[in-house]
């Protein structure tokens, strides 16, 4: 009876499974990169490099209390002869707390929706109609990293933040250790993509996550030394590892187009 509930759960499940569920709403955009610099994520004037200044703010159920920073969305205006059918690629940064909209872009992402020659005149419309879909978010030759906080106070406090993370997934767990040890200290989600600890093992220390799949959880075990013992306020760190997983959510029907 077990099995065939499972077996059950998995044809429905597997039937509804998608990773390309398409949205349809508005997108307006900030008229200053920078107000998405100081975004909800915590990803200060770093938010500048990510992605070529294509960044986003998205609504509470796209921003996720914090899970959802730094995850890439596609995005694309619906007026064809205005705006091209690939559309661009976003990163999320920040929170947008305004219900008119799913998403607030920065003017780079905004204007790279449009047809070329184009980008003037869909800056002057102000809000547009999109439909947009999660996607993965690539990083070529560049693993997770870790950035150690200014609110760091050592030994007894560690906050950090992740960057660079890979896939189409989010973070849900993050433990600590020595490196060698099995005494692991949980940390919290402080806000946004920033997570800490006042339970700092000493020594060269490891990482690992736990990664929702939407209907299911991975870890991932950044093994290594991570970060060293006199690791440093402010530094970027190499985790070594890069998360290429891709959740799923559920959707009826699913796109699993390209866009181009
Ligand atoms: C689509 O964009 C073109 C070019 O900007 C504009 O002339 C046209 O009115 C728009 N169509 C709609 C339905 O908004
Ligand atoms: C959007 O927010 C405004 C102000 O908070 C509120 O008055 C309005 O009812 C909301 N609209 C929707 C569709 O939720
Ligand atoms: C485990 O690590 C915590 C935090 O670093 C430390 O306080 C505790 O004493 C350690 N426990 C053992 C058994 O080593």
């Amino acid at each position: 009876m077990a099995f065939f509930i499972c077996f059950l759960f998995f044809l429905i499940s597997s039937a509804t499974a998608c990773d390309r569920c398409v949205h349809q709403t508005r997108a307006a955009y900030y008229s200053k990169a920078s107000s998405l610099s100081s975004g909800a994520c915590g990803y200060g004037s770093l938010a500048l490099g990510f992605n070529s200044g294509n960044l986003a703010a998205g609504v509470p159920s796209l921003y996720k209390d914090g899970a959802g920073c730094g995850a890439c969305f596609q995005i694309r205006c619906k007026n064809t002869s205005l705006c091209s059918r690939e559309g661009t690629v976003v990163i999320l940064t920040d929170l947008n707390n305004n219900n008119q909209t799913d998403f607030v872009l920065s003017s780079r992402a905004f204007m790279a929706m449009a047809q070329k020659g184009l980008d003037q005149h869909i800056l002057k419309l102000g809000i547009v109609h999109v439909e947009y879909k999660r996607v993965p978010c690539q990083y070529k030759n560049q693993n997770l990293a870790v950035r150690v906080e200014e609110s760091s106070q050592k030994p007894h406090y560690l906050a950090i933040k992740f960057l660079y993370q890979g896939g189409q997934t989010e973070i849900v767990g993050v433990d600590v250790a020595q490196v060698g040890s099995s005494n692991w200290s949980f940390l919290s989600r402080n806000h946004g993509a920033v997570w800490d600890t006042n339970r700092v093992p000493s020594g060269p220390l490891q990482f690992r996550l736990v990664v929702t799949g939407g209907y299911d959880g991975k870890w991932i075990w950044a093994k290594k030394s991570v970060l060293p013992a006199d690791w440093e306020i402010g530094v970027i760190y190499d985790s070594g590892v890069q998360i290429d997983d891709i959740a799923q959510e559920g959707c009826s029907p699913c796109d699993d187009e390209t866009w181009r």
